[in-house]
């Protein structure tokens, strides 16, 4: 079916943090390749994204800074925001979901429902912390993955094994809140009943025999194993409020509340919105990573489906993930290749990552980014092939025609082949991308700058200059009009690089798709523009200091990770703790424990006695700096003999993250030693 218009979403990303690799590479490259595209073939389309404002991962990095959700949200729309246009990432609209216009639409969408009688009301047992006093969203609970047995699976979804679970299924539940044992308590929510809507959304699918085999194959197996309803709501404070009586304390569940997102994103765009959401000429695809496929092609479907005035999706090309350097993307761990860093680090490279990561997309299967990897693409391709084509065409047009485009008199059998070569590849890279296989699209891209590359190595017009100047002319000719095709068609992917190209070629702007299929796009006597490089190599100490910094995070992590804040100990009763003899004393001597690094032996006046103590400080204290300091000491703590010193006693000291210690002394001048502490 040929569709009028074209409604191409990107997945909203949780405003949780910056944007990083493998965001980019997992959806929103592949959907703005595929958008650019549209618009260079004259194509009506709107490309929607925005922030996912709501959900638990909000208000889990609210608490851990100790702001409000509003402000992460606000902090990340910002900063996502940018890093999107930086890239050259070319949404019509970057909305976000705690807009005035998405609380309206998600609110009348859910209402909308509610009034036809599409919802089941449940009363259900949820787990509940008593210690926060609070229902706890599935990413608050953490417990053991019955698939897998990973330790900290979450609530929804263990994301050592990718099985999708409810809070019930795990085993040793736990609040991420209290670190407590939640307990099941009854709750009233709003369930969508997918399992009464299987036959529809069944027959959805079966019609889309045609999608990735990846999104394709996910869908069927969770219809295999029977769809299940599908609470609507939560008891949370963040997010949409439910508009319905009887509802306090209740909000839309995030992934009710953000693909409808993409509605009132559109709806902010343009008042003719209704044409991209409800006419069935219309094309509507959405760009997401596979850890979203069911949400978009069974759950927003089924939502749709009920509302009853929507289209559906027609395609959802879902990514696999991209790791980096053999482990996977963490923001977290630190373990990822941030945007803004990236840009800082690479100033006007972005094609150069774009590049990247669409040739090594994890379309198919998970993939790796590599800096050896990104370095041989560049050196190899972008500037070897790409770019040496092009300067050395732009070069030669300088150097003997003053910049103007010779006249192509006379062509051989081999340019005619060669002509006709090139009007293919507008229509080859165009198959590609239709099916959404981007990395297929842009070798064929490259292709033709291999072509190029090949044509003037073959003809070497430096040699034939001065035998042959006619022939010349004809060999330049050509070589411009392949650059001028490749900078027509370079658009979707390389963007700034196109442009560049455009500019030194003098292009006309406004150059369509269908014209690259031309092979006379510059006409003879065509001023062209001063030359300069579209590409530099990449040193290898550029790509050593990555992989240092990457290096170097990695420790650091490890280090914060041996000494991250440990859950509270087990409860302890007055009387063990009153067991305890703790004395205020000064030490009177200190001296390092031969043959070791840590250990200092001191001498402590405790006001009882003196006596030998044995204190793993010497990492952060120097036996000398120590002299007629305060401490706190244990006086009652059975002797132990240590390095064959017998210690009587132990000395209490803080520690820091860096596994800095400090003395835990009194901090007033006049307590004396013995003074207890308690
Ligand atoms: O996985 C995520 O990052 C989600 N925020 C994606 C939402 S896509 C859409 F439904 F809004
Ligand atoms: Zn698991």
């Amino acid at each position: 079916m040929n569709f009028k218009r074209h409604t191409v979403t990107a997945a909203l990303p949780y405003a949780n943090g910056p944007v990083h690799i493998g965001h980019l590479a997992g959806c929103y490259l592949p959907a703005d390749i595929y958008v650019r595209y549209l618009r260079s073939k004259g194509e009506d389309v709107k490309f929607i994204c925005g922030s996912d404002e709501h959900g638990v991962p909000i208000t889990i990095k609210a608490k851990k800074e100790g702001v409000t959700p509003q402000q992460v949200v606000d902090k990340y729309n910002k900063i996502m925001g940018d890093s999107f246009k930086e890239f050259g990432i070319s949404f019509d609209i970057y909305s976000r979901t705690s807009s005035k216009v998405h609380h309206e639409t998600a609110s009348t969408f859910f209402k909308t429902l509610y009034d036809k009688g599409v919802f089941n009301e449940e009363i259900t047992e949820q787990y509940f912390d008593e210690k926060a006093n609070q229902f706890l969203a599935d990413r608050y609970i953490i417990g053991t993955c019955p698939k897998c047995g990973n330790d900290n699976a979450y609530g929804d979804q263990c994301e050592k094994c990718g099985t999708s679970l409810s809070p019930t299924e795990l085993i040793n539940p736990r609040s991420t809140l209290s670190g407590e044992k939640p307990v099941l308590k009854k709750t009233k929510n709003w369930f969508l009943p997918l399992d009464k809507m299987q036959p529809q959304i069944e027959a959805y699918i079966d019609s889309h025999k045609e999608w990735k085999s990846n999104v394709y194959g996910q869908c069927k197996s969770w219809l295999n194993s029977g769809l299940q309803p599908r609470a609507m709501t939560r008891d949370l404070d963040w997010g949409v409020k439910v508009p319905i009586p009887d509802a306090e304390g209740k909000v839309l569940y995030v992934w009710f509340d953000a693909p409808i997102g993409y509605i009132s994103a559109t709806k902010e765009l343009t008042p003719d919105w209704e044409k991209y959401w409800k006419d069935k000429e219309t094309k509507l695809v959405h760009f997401i990573g596979k850890d979203n496929i069911v949400f978009h092609c069974i759950i927003f479907p089924a939502m749709l489906m009920a509302e009853g005035s929507y289209i559906v999706p027609e395609n959802v090309p879902a990514n696999e993930f991209l790791n980096l350097e053999g482990d996977k993307i963490s923001t977290s761990r630190n373990w990822a290749v941030w945007l803004h860093e990236y840009l800082l680090e690479f100033k006007d490279k972005q094609d150069v990552l774009r590049y990247t990561l669409c040739a090594n997309a994890p379309e198919t299967k998970d993939n790796d980014f590599t800096w050896k990897d990104f370095q041989a693409k560049n050196n190899n391709e972008l500037v070897a092939i790409l770019g040496n084509f092009v300067n050395r065409t732009l070069v030669l047009t300088h150097k003997y025609y003053e910049g103007k485009v010779p006249d192509a008199s006379e062509y051989t059998k081999t340019d005619l082949l060669l002509l006709d070569e090139i009007s293919k590849f507008p229509a080859k890279i165009a198959a590609s991308i239709e099916q959404y296989r981007f990395r297929e699209a842009l070798g064929e891209l490259m292709n033709l700058a291999r072509a190029g590359n090949k044509y003037l190595a073959d003809n070497e017009p430096w040699n034939l200059i001065k035998s042959d100047a006619k022939r010349v002319q004809t060999i330049m000719n050509i070589s411009l009009q392949i650059s001028s095709n490749l900078a027509v068609l370079m658009e979707p992917f390389l963007p700034f690089t196109s442009k560049k190209l455009s500019l030194m070629l003098n292009l006309n702007e406004g150059l369509k798709w269908k014209d690259a299929t031309r092979t006379n796009l510059l006409l003879p006597g065509h001023q062209i523009n001063t030359a300069s490089l579209l590409f530099e190599k990449v040193e290898d100490e550029t790509i050593v200091a990555q992989v240092q910094k990457l290096e170097d995070s990695k420790k650091q992590n490890e280090l914060e990770k041996s000494t991250a804040i440990e859950p509270a100990k087990g409860e302890t009763s007055f009387d063990d703790f009153s067991k305890m003899d703790i004395r205020v004393g000064t030490i009177l001597e200190a001296e390092r424990v031969p043959k070791t690094d840590k250990l200092l032996k001191l001498l402590i006046d405790t006001g009882i006695d003196q006596r030998t103590v044995v204190s793993g400080i010497a990492g952060s204290y120097k036996p000398e700096d120590i002299i007629g300091q305060q401490v706190s000491i244990l006086v009652n703590l059975a002797p132990r003999k240590i390095k064959g010193i017998e210690s009587q006693g132990m000395i209490l000291m803080a520690e820091n993250n860096k596994g800095e210690l400090s003395f835990v002394a009194p901090t007033k001048p006049d307590m004396n030693n013995g003074g207890a502490i308690k």
